[in-house]
């Protein structure tokens, strides 16, 4: 058992829609274990100005269905420095914070390596981002909402599509992680699905687009952010390669990181916060917190943040089974 008493939460890094559920479950389950909490705003930029405030159960009252993040995100440049980290330990110890909670991704949790690194501070992480490309952790919380977001609109431009008897190319988020791609392509009925992990076989996409039924009123091509060409580039190779198609490009952007968040994004939030404090109440230092087959573990920030590949190869057969 540790000797934890204040306990502070943050988030960083892109905003994901579940994040205050998370940040409700840590505060809530801190107050319950009976200790003192504080939030950062805009996270170790937060850490390094200062911008600490304690919280309460109230506090975090009518949060749980609203997206974004009430503690506000943002990417720090000063963290990176020896200096900022200092400067934001000793703000720490102003308010004799000896433990924190960090909700985010891969650069979340490298910034949290850093200082326990320094300062040996107990720091657990929550796996916070749409993209979903943490190890650890079957789903990171915002995934659920992002796909859920991403099929609602492809199945309206399916429509239009449909409609005008047009094949569009949909640009969907995922910087390193064709994760989102691959799922919203699977549940929208894409004929094909481009991600960053697989190398991108042209002629085939385009054998195959000739072989499927000849009457296809519309066809979908999903294409992760993460692509080396681009939902731009891959639409042009289209449309070169079929000129009597009627090609369109539609890049969902930041509509995909808002909006209130799922029921499964709301529990597993819940499930990791409570985890998480309960997890540095026991001496857990520098992990992050996960669902693993349904089941809560642990694993050191360095493995979690290696993007091994999540993708599973089977999921990209059944878009080319299903795409007859
Ligand atoms: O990390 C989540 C993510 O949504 C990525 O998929 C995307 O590339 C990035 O954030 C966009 O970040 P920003 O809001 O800084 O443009």
């Amino acid at each position: 058992m540790s000797n934890i008493n204040n306990i502070a939460v943050l988030t960083s890094g892109g905003d994901s829609p579940g994040m205050n559920a998370g940040i409700r479950a840590v505060i809530r389950s801190g107050i319950y274990h009976g200790k003192k909490m504080f939030g950062i705003r805009r996270g170790y930029d937060g850490m390094v100005q200062g911008d600490i405030v304690p919280m309460d159960a109230k506090s975090v009252a009518n949060i749980i269905q609203r997206g974004g993040t009430i503690l506000k995100t943002a990417r720090s440049d000063e963290f990176r420095t020896v200096e900022g980290r200092k400067q934001a330990y000793e703000n720490l110890k102003k308010h004799n914070i000896d433990a924190l909670v960090v909700i985010g991704g891969d650069g979340t949790f490298t910034g949290a390596s850093k200082f326990i690194e320094e300062f040996d501070m107990p720091i657990v992480g929550l796996p916070g981002t749409i993209d979903n490309d943490l190890n650890g952790t079957d789903f990171t919380i915002g995934y659920d909402t992002a796909i859920n977001t991403v099929v609602e609109a492809v199945d309206k431009i399916r429509d239009t599509a449909e409609s005008h008897d047009r094949l569009f190319v949909v640009e969907v988020m995922g910087r390193d992680s064709g994760l989102i791609a691959l799922r919203s392509g699977i549940s929208t009925g894409a004929e094909a699905v481009l991600i960053p992990e697989l190398e991108v076989d042209y002629d085939a996409i385009m054998k195959r687009l000739d072989k499927t039924r000849k009457n296809k009123s519309s066809r979908i091509i999903i294409v992760a952010e993460g692509d080396k060409e681009g939902g731009m580039v891959v639409a042009e190779k289209i449309q070169a390669n079929f000129p009597a198609y009627d090609v369109r490009l539609s890049i969902l952007g930041h509509i995909q990181r808002g909006g209130s968040p799922t029921c499964m994004d709301r529990v597993l939030a819940s499930r990791l916060g409570v985890a998480a404090v309960e997890g540095l109440i026991e001496g857990k230092k520098g992990e992050m917190v996960g669902l693993i087959c349904g089941n809560i573990q642990f694993t050191p920030f360095n493995k979690a943040i290696k993007h091994i590949d999540k993708i599973n190869e089977n999921l990209t057969r059944i878009v080319e089974i299903l795409s007859l």
